[in-house]
């Protein structure tokens, strides 16, 4: 039997760095995977939005940690996350998915401003929708604006596309005998400096109930796999 999607809408977070490969920037090889993957996933028949980081080419942390100041890096995180939802819309339109990109910061000329009702209405037209810009505030990371957004458009879930398979009990990349763990509610997360996402994003989804599945991108066909519900990664609830 074809294999169907588990939910209806759902915001899948995917990291900046993870476009890059192993250099800096955008590699054309992988966000054309990715485009493949996402379309496998909406083939299965779920509304998809999606929320991208800016690390691949700029990290407003970092740079505030070396002296600049933090709202001004924050907002150039942010255009970095716009780069990369302009070059995920190309890819994910090359291969025939239709796509809206909306901005939490104006910028009329590039994509749609962020508009709710109207996100909403390309989601449900079938549309893949992708949020660019956080929030729109410095102080708050791309993990907690795919929380935010997630909430807005009424996903059932949030699916932080990592590349590591799910939340282990230690790093498996030191220990050899790390165990992952399939569930694991908000609390455990915040008190373990578990590094899901940071405790705003964790805490914006235990107070409005939002299960968060962390699962490895890396490997082809993870995100249909994930969506259709397949027991991969982890999940928090
Ligand atoms: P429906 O008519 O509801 O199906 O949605 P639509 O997105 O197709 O209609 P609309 O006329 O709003 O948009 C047509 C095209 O213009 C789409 O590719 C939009 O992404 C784009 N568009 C709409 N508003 C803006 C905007 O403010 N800025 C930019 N740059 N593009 C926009």
């Amino acid at each position: 039997m074809a294999k169907k999607a588990k939910y209806k809408r759902v915001l899948l977070k995917m990291s900046g760095e993870a476009l890059a490969g192993e250099g800096y920037g955008i590699s054309n090889e992988i966000i054309t995977q990715i485009a493949k993957d996402v379309a496998e996933a909406v083939d299965l028949g779920v509304e998809l939005g999606v929320v991208i980081g800016g690390g691949n080419i700029f990290r407003g942390v970092a740079a505030a940690a070396n002296g600049m100041d933090r709202a001004s890096s924050d907002y150039m995180g942010m255009l970095a996350t716009c780069i990369n939802s302009l070059a995920i819309q190309d890819a994910f339109e090359k291969i025939g998915l239709e796509t809206r990109v909306q901005t939490a910061i104006e910028m009329a000329e590039i994509a749609e401003p962020y508009i709710r009702r109207k996100a909403i209405r390309h989601l449900e037209k079938g549309r893949v929708v992708i949020f660019g810009a956080g929030t729109g505030n410095p102080y708050f990371t791309t993990d907690t604006a795919a929380a935010l957004r997630a909430m807005e458009i009424n996903a059932e879930v949030i699916m932080k596309a990592t590349k590591v398979d799910g939340i282990f009990d230690k790093d498996p990349a030191l220990h050899k005998d790390a165990k992952k763990f399939e569930e694991i509610n908000y609390i455990q997360v915040l008190n373990g400096g578990l590094k899901v996402m940071d405790s705003t994003a964790i805490s914006l989804c235990m107070d409005n109930r939002l299960p968060i599945l962390t699962f490895n991108m890396t490997v082809p066909g993870n995100i249909a796999r994930a969506i259709s519900g397949d027991p991969i990664g982890t999940i928090v609830k």
